[in-house]
């Protein structure tokens, strides 16, 4: 395989740029100016974990760090990590204009635990990460090396099933139009454009990717030592991708018309005994 971290990288540095342009999804100006202001994401998770009140938690693949810095302002010590030396840097400006005391630490996440010093009460990571990631047992030893005893590592992503339906032109029913099952050899997709719209374009447009089936990320974990204590699916989704999905009051998305038709996203907690 060619250096996939070196051309995701750029690939990811790139988007940076792209990703600041846009108020869609990542108002980092106003994430700023409102000190009350919690991420969705984090709005969604805290339900599910504990109070996060100086708990010491490392946050990976955090890219522009608005979920890592809306931890903070829950009252966790928090560490943000992620490979794009961009989106660390626009995650440091932005936790000092904030006035938020996050470290953010640029490294690939398999090489997290060389990257940071001593161990953590939650390791948390969420929506669009794993697809970047060959290896879920190398991911599950690397949380494992994170974790205090009796820590807790909580993940929320899109669920694996939904990466893989598309709306057919007639009809209201789904279609599996992709792998469920991905293989160990990447997808490589080559797009100039990100998930949301900004200005610009990608520049290293090549991206190495993986698809990994749900029993693939429990068991990565817990095959590292780790106990599962919760694994939840959602029929309701961050963006619509494609699908004539309806927004909620909350922000999520869902098949009005039918809302228990597909998973769309999940949550899977593990803990260090
Ligand atoms: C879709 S974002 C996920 C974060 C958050 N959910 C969000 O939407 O902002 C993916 C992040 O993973 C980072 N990333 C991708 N591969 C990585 C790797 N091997 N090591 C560390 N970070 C990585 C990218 O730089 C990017 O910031």
């Amino acid at each position: 395989m060619d250096d996939y971290i070196s051309i995701n990288r750029a690939n990811w540095d790139d988007r940076v740029p792209i990703h600041l342009s846009s108020t869609q999804a990542y108002n980092v100006n106003s994430f700023v100016a409102d000190p009350a202001m919690i991420s969705r994401t984090v709005r969604f998770d805290a339900e599910r974990m504990p109070d996060l009140a100086e708990k010491r938690i490392i946050h990976l693949m955090c890219h522009l760090g608005l979920d890592t810095l809306s931890f903070a302002r829950l009252g966790a010590d928090v560490t943000g990590l992620d490979f794009s030396g961009e989106s660390v840097a626009v995650a440091r400006d932005a936790a000092i204009k904030a006035q938020l005391d996050v470290d953010f630490v640029q490294s690939d996440v398999y090489a997290a635990r060389e990257a940071v010093e001593g161990e953590f009460d939650i390791v948390y990571m969420s929506f669009g990460v794993l697809n970047w990631l060959p290896d879920m047992a190398k991911l599950g030893s690397v949380v494992a090396s994170l974790l205090n005893p009796g820590g807790l590592f909580h993940l929320t992503e899109h669920h694996p099933l939904a990466m893989t339906l598309e709306l057919p032109s007639k009809g209201d029913n789904l279609l599996v139009s992709s792998d469920y099952f991905g293989s160990d050899d990447p997808e490589i997709n080559v797009s100039e454009a990100s998930y949301i719209a900004g200005e610009g374009k990608i520049a290293h447009s090549t991206t190495y990717q993986w698809q990994h089936t749900l029993s693939e990320v429990v068991s990565g974990l817990i095959n590292s030592g780790l106990r599962l204590t919760m694994l939840r699916e959602f029929p309701f989704g961050t963006f619509p991708n494609g699908h004539p999905l309806t927004q909620r009051s909350d922000g999520y998305w869902h098949y009005a018309e039918r809302p228990e038709l597909a998973p769309l996203m999940f949550t899977v907690q593990v803990v260090r005994d």
